[in-house]
């Protein structure tokens, strides 16, 4: 999938969460910035209680921040009214969640976990048909459309929960850590198939993930630290022809928040004896930072 365009299909700005607990605050985001393009596949990776979740709920329309601005397309998810938080979960974004069972009903078949959404939104049963069977196809599951999830092992619940997320066609798929629960084999399956979805129908993905391997099976990894994005990974070839053996170049950047900071990797800050404060300038182009005591 190309990416087009130059104005970001998903945008959080300075955003802040803080949640109350008896008299106790806990900041789960702190000024988080996070800017997507329409079309592209990335990871957020961050080690447990780093806020990745909290991140996710919000840009699902489940929560709102404690502060901070978040657009995805033409909604603008602080200022939406009730209709349009059910319009935005209902035809903008599917979720998948990390626990496997959390994804599926229990008494459902496959085919009816994937209808279900589609019986919601009152799509036709013509249609409902049609693209259930080839969203199961899609997912390697179309033979097993007659199983309930107990009949699944769990990388098979988690490609039909992303059959099942994908029913009302949304621009924007979120996995928060889809793979958690999965052993190494049946995660890069289930990484190939996001990938695949992606390619297939130009849907803009972001899985969230405390697995640093999962970067390399994606375009672009953002690290989350602390409530707050700091670095971001790219990669100059596809998984898909990373799987066939190239390497791919890979670059790591510094993220730039929207009041112009920048957290300096400690390594740096104590390679140049650099404590309080630093003398900034300008050379040949480039930045420079020196110790200012
Ligand atoms: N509902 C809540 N009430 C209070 N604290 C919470 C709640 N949800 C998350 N937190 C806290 O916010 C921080 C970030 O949590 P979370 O977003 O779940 O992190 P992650 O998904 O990266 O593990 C953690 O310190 C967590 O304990
Ligand atoms: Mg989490």
């Amino acid at each position: 999938m190309t990416v087009s365009g130059n104005e970001p299909y998903l945008v959080c700005s300075g955003l802040f969460k803080i949640y109350k607990v008896a008299d106790l605050e806990v900041v789960a985001l702190r000024g988080l910035e996070l800017s997507v393009q329409r079309g592209e596949v990335i990871a957020v990776v961050g080690a447990s209680g780093s806020g990745k979740s909290t991140m996710l709920n919000i840009l699902a329309g489940y929560d709102t921040p404690s502060a901070g601005t978040v657009h995805v397309g033409r909604f603008d998810l602080l200022q939406m009214t009730n209709k349009e938080v059910v319009e935005y979960r209902r035809q903008e974004v599917g979720f998948v969640w990390q626990e496997t069972s959390r994804n599926l009903f229990p008494y459902l078949t496959a085919y009816e976990n994937v209808e279900l959404p589609m019986l919601l939104t009152g799509v036709p049963a013509k249609v409902r048909k049609q693209r259930s069977n080839e969203l199961l196809d899609l997912v390697g599951l179309g033979h097993r459309h007659a199983h309930r999830p107990a009949q699944l092992s769990g990388g098979e619940q988690q490609r039909v929960a992303i059959a099942v997320a994908l029913a009302n066609r949304p621009p924007l798929l979120l996995a928060d850590e889809p793979t958690g629960e999965l052993d190494d084999e049946t995660a890069a399956d289930v990484l190939a198939l996001l990938n695949n979805v992606n390619t297939e129908l130009g849907t803009t993905i972001v899985i969230v993930t405390h697995d640093p391997a999962i970067s390399s099976s994606v375009g672009r990894a953002i690290a989350i630290r602390d409530g707050k994005t700091s670095t971001e990974t790219t990669r100059s070839v596809s998984f898909e022809r990373k799987i066939g053996g190239e390497a791919g170049e890979v670059e790591e950047y510094l993220l730039v928040d929207s009041s112009g900071s920048i957290q300096i990797p400690r390594e740096i800050l104590d390679e140049l004896s650099i404590r309080r404060r630093v003398r900034v300038g300008i050379s040949d182009g480039k930045v420079t930072l020196e110790s200012g005591e």
